[in-house]
């Protein structure tokens, strides 16, 4: 296992490359198996979430390698319908699997997924969905077993905007006979993603990025190359580490249409924040103010993927902030930490009240999940003093390098063998 040693207090200046949208690549992997042509990702991270879903392509038969920054993978002898157990328990992304296995071979069987402990995380509604597109659906011990002589076009409705179920529903439906219509569909940029590479594929898909998106299927998809979009999350956890040290940096590559709520939020704390070509630059000198409500919902709402990170701003804003974390039931474990640097929150059930410090100290810390364990490494380059950050295997699951990007930055972090 592998820590973070960083010495604290120090501002950020320079210029960060963002990396693709590990929650974009991931559904891109699935997809993949439903052509026998060749697919190349190009500027894929090597993160550890993609290098288990690779490895899930290989179970399945599929040929993968990298090229550079670019994955190629070769699906022509996939012929494996069952996600290994080991693999599924260790990626909540195996289930999108389901669609893409069930259209390509008509059968699939996985066990039930895992991935951070952020909560209960069902499946209830990625199963409600490929069960209205004719796909025969059990449970049989712990895991899912799926089978279907052809699935037909349906009208699902969600419960809620699940990301996972829209994509699976995407993935079942875009070879299925006859059209589809998802209602209450979830709208995230990564979803919109999926749509154009899927189009490219030879799908017929509109409307994705709004709540209603219409499928028309077609009997096959042929291979494609396609450069996912910037990741998001990864763009808004540095300029939380800017605002949070002080500094300036420009993270080239990143969308700011993507993380507007984000940059409501920092403006409102007094950062300086504007978009010019492919770059996103932000200044921030002075007092922090307390955004006072953070409230996490579904896109374009604040994401619950920057809740863990955006409540160690808050810690050191001055004046008290209610975060509120609408998404999840359990994704507040970053917080026990940042008391033991200093920080006064209180929480009660969803909601966490932060009260501002001047600053944080330096404290040994653990990481129990990835948005937590970026949170609590931004704490710690901003805090007064030295701190360990322990089990990196859970940054390491979406952020690329992320120590040298903040070294690169100005930090003083760097990554040693336990
Ligand atoms: C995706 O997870 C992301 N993961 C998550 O990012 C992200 O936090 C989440 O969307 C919300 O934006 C990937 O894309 C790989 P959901 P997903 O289905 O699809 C409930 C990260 O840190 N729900 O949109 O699992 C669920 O309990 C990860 O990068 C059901 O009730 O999220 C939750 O309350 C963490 N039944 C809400 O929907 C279902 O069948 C949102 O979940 C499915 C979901």
């Amino acid at each position: 296992m592998d820590k973070y040693v960083i010495e604290g207090g120090r501002p950020l200046y320079g210029e960060v490359e963002i990396q693709s949208a590990k929650n974009a690549v991931l559904p891109l992997l699935a997809a993949s198996v439903l052509t026998d042509e060749q697919v190349v990702i190009r500027r894929c991270p090597r993160i550890a979430d993609v290098l288990n879903m690779v490895q899930i392509l290989g179970e399945l038969g599929c040929k993968t390698c990298f090229e550079g920054d670019a994955l190629v993978i070769d699906p022509a002898a996939a012929a494996n319908h069952e996600i290994p157990p080991a693999l599924a328990r260790e990626l909540r992304s195996s289930v999108f699997l389901l669609g893409s296995v069930v259209a390509r071979f008509g059968r699939a069987r996985i066990a039930y997924p895992g991935g951070c402990d952020i909560g209960l995380r069902p499946v209830d509604l990625h199963l409600q969905g490929l069960r209205r597109l004719g796909v025969d659906v059990r449970e049989e011990g712990g895991s899912i077993v799926c089978a279907c002589e052809g699935a037909r076009g349906a009208e699902v409705v969600l419960d809620c905007p699940s990301v996972g179920a829209t994509e699976n529903i995407l993935l079942a439906s875009v070879t299925a006979k006859g059209s589809t219509l998802i209602r209450n569909a979830a709208r995230e940029p990564e979803i919109v993603d999926l749509q154009n590479f899927l189009n490219k594929m030879g799908g017929k898909i509109a409307g994705a990025g709004t709540s209603v998106i219409a499928v028309e299927g077609v009997p096959r998809l042929h291979g494609t190359e396609h450069t996912p979009l910037p990741d998001r999350i990864e763009a808004g956890t540095f300029l939380i580490a800017a605002a949070m040290c002080g500094g300036k940096l420009a993270l080239r590559g990143a969308k700011s249409e993507n993380i507007a709520s984000l940059a409501h939020k920092l403006r409102e704390i007094s950062c300086k924040i504007h978009a010019k070509d492919d770059k996103i630059y932000i200044e921030c000198v002075g007092a922090r103010r307390s955004p006072k409500l953070v409230e996490t919902s579904p896109y374009p709402g604040f994401p619950t993927d920057l809740q863990a990170p955006m409540t160690a701003l808050a810690c050191i804003c001055e004046g008290s902030t209610v975060i509120v974390e609408n998404l999840f039931e359990t994704r507040f474990k970053h917080v026990p930490e940042l008391i033991r640097m200093g920080a006064d929150i209180t929480v009660r059930g969803r909601s966490a009240f932060v009260r501002g410090v001047p600053a944080l100290h330096g404290a040994d810390v653990c990481a129990s999940d990835l948005r937590g364990g970026a949170a609590l490494t931004l704490a710690a380059i901003s805090a007064e003093g030295c701190s360990t950050v322990v089990d990196l295997g859970f940054i390491d699951r979406g952020y690329s390098d992320f120590e040298g990007k903040l070294r690169a930055a100005g930090a003083r972090i760097r990554r040693v063998r336990v």
